[in-house]
């Protein structure tokens, strides 16, 4: 939620009387959170979002974790793992806690289904591919190195131009903007690392009035069911407020850079209960003549760190390619392997691309992922003699 929008025809005041040019009334819905304590938008459909004709069962695969035990530095390469499918069924979960689930997607189908995740806002990160989401506020387009914010609740499904790749963090609350990046007005501070320009709402669309048999795929922590509605969901005719589906592409964040090497919460990009998200983009090298460009060693305490491999030489990194997640466990301690502080000496500027999620409680290992598991990970810091 950026800042405030409108799209669509509205009423000059809410909660009035807003008729179709047939005389009927439009259908004005309450889209809130925190109660009605937080952000919302009202929208405006051509017919009731209420009429459901039929709640079923809807039996997805559970999902498996176990805990990191023994607790060690993980390193999974889901480019192995398999692709296909739309959106939703294509995803893999790789690791989770109860604030939290990771899961990846690759996917080439449209969905012929609605979907709503009720129990957080989701944050999809698109690795590769091209497409659409459609949503009752518009159209948001997506490509290669966006982010997508998805409010809970928001009735959504996903159509891929091209096959596509997700990172898909479903969140058990709101994924924020860091409150330190905004002034007492809510605005985007001038020393944060984007603009409220930066952010992509979505592209108001003529309303789909269709009566039928509709379908949509709720989830509700660990609760799902098949809703079977009369009215489509895209009925929308206006909306306003700060509560809506958003795009973020990672090539208008502009990155802090120092004399010396900048910590993780220098690239923070969103937060969320139990999650504090980073991202690592192209950008110049540390400026002090003896600067060391990569990470010092580094043992975090108290977040489990996950970081997701997406483009560009990793320098510090052994072993990982493109889709790769390292896990590195609280009290593990990790670093740049061996060489690769010698190596980067020198370097003046990294093309790597990379997003980052500390977790603050233990994460747990999906049973999914575990066949794409690159099990000597733990020991790729070891000297060999010489
Ligand atoms: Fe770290």
């Amino acid at each position: 939620m950026p800042s405030y929008v409108r799209s669509g025809s509205l009423p000059h005041k809410r909660h009035i009387q807003f008729r179709r040019p047939d005389g009927g009334l439009y259908a004005e819905e309450l889209f809130s959170t925190k109660g009605f304590e937080s952000v919302y938008s009202l929208l405006y459909h051509a017919a009731p979002p209420t009429a459901t004709l039929d709640v079923r069962a809807w039996d997805r695969p559970k999902i498996v974790l176990s805990p990191n035990d023994p607790v060690r530095n993980r390193h999974f390469l889901t480019a192995k793992l398999p692709s296909g499918g739309d959106a939703i069924a294509s995803r893999v979960p790789v690791l989770g806690n109860a604030d939290i689930l990771i899961s990846v997607a690759e996917f080439s189908e449209p969905m012929d289904y609605f979907y709503r995740e009720v129990g957080g806002d989701e944050l999809l990160f698109v690795h590769h591919g091209e497409g659409t989401l459609e949503t009752p506020f518009g159209e948001l387009a997506y490509r290669a190195n966006d982010y997508l914010v998805i409010p809970s609740g928001t009735t959504y499904r996903v159509h891929p131009s091209s096959l596509t790749r997700m990172l898909v963090h479903a969140s058990s609350g709101a994924v924020k903007i860091p409150r330190r990046y905004r002034n007492e007005f809510g605005q985007l501070e001038e020393h944060a690392p984007y603009y409220e320009r930066d952010f992509r709402v979505p592209t108001f669309k003529p309303p789909v009035e269709r009566r039928g048999e509709h379908e949509i795929r709720v989830t509700n922590g660990g609760r799902d069911a098949i809703y079977i509605v009369q009215n489509h969901p895209c009925d929308v005719v206006g909306w306003d407020g700060y509560c809506y589906p958003y795009a973020f592409n990672l090539e208008e964040f502009a990155p802090i850079t120092g004399k010396l090497h900048q910590p993780p919460p220098a690239h923070a990009t969103f937060e969320a209960p139990g999650a504090a998200f980073c991202a690592f983009v192209p950008r110049m090298f540390d400026y002090h003549p003896q600067a060391v460009p990569v990470p010092y060693n580094h043992s975090s305490v108290d977040c489990d760190e996950v970081l997701y491999y997406v483009s560009g030489n990793f320098m510090s990194r052994r072993g990982v390619e493109e889709g790769s997640i390292t896990l590195h466990a609280a009290g593990a301690p990790h670093g740049p392997q061996p060489g690769a502080v010698e190596s980067s000496l020198g370097k003046t500027s990294t093309d790597e691309m990379a997003v980052m999620v500390d977790t603050f409680a233990p994460l747990m290992v999906a049973e999914a992922v575990e066949p794409c598991e690159d099990r000597n990970y733990y020991r790729s810091w070891i000297q060999e003699s010489p």
